[in-house]
């Protein structure tokens, strides 16, 4: 497989164990890294904006060494990079690729911004739970009181975090 990338596409040099998260639209690898709470102060991290590809046009990549994706992690990137394929490799080689796939839930990783919901009580131990509709982009609505959180939503949300 590897040996149709040609040199000159290669814009960095792969990696040997981590993942690398392919076929991001052009525009959301900085809120790839948010999502995945990347600051800079862990390993080696690259970042490919604006690469050319068959399938989508323009595409940002983004390669992270020694990193594991969790659950949450993995259902935040499927709404902000739906067309995303993640490449799990070790020494090298690629020795998984799956793509993203939009759950039918999204529980306990992003606030409601409804500050009257009951999930942002803290009295209560409600944890945030959403649905995950799917318009033009997808969405989530709060399972509690109705209240959507589009892309930009999370993606503010995500980039007041600390
Ligand atoms: N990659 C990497 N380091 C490695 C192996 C692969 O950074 N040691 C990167 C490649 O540069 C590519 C992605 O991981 O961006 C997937 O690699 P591969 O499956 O070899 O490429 P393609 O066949 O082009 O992938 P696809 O068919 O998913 O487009
Ligand atoms: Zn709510």
């Amino acid at each position: 497989m590897s040996s149709k990338v040609q040199e000159r596409d290669l814009i960095v040099s792969k990696i040997r164990d981590g993942i690398v998260i392919d076929h991001i639209p052009a525009g959301r690898a900085l809120i790839v890294l948010r999502v995945l709470k990347l600051r800079g102060g862990e390993g080696r991290i690259a970042l490919v904006m604006n690469a050319d590809s068959r399938r989508l046009g323009r595409k940002d990549i983004v390669k992270i060494e020694g990193k594991e994706l969790s659950e949450g992690e993995l259902n935040l990137l499927s709404l902000i990079a739906p067309t995303a394929t993640i490449n799990i490799i070790r020494d090298y080689s690629v020795v998984k690729k799956f793509q993203v796939k939009l759950p039918e839930t999204v529980k306990g990783v992003v606030k409601c911004r409804n500050p009257k919901c009951i999930t942002n009580q803290p009295r209560e131990d409600v944890v945030p739970t959403f649905k995950v509709l799917h318009l033009d982009q997808p969405i989530l609505q709060c399972q509690y009181c109705g209240t959507y959180l589009t892309i930009d939503d999370i993606n503010a949300q995500l980039a007041g975090e600390r």
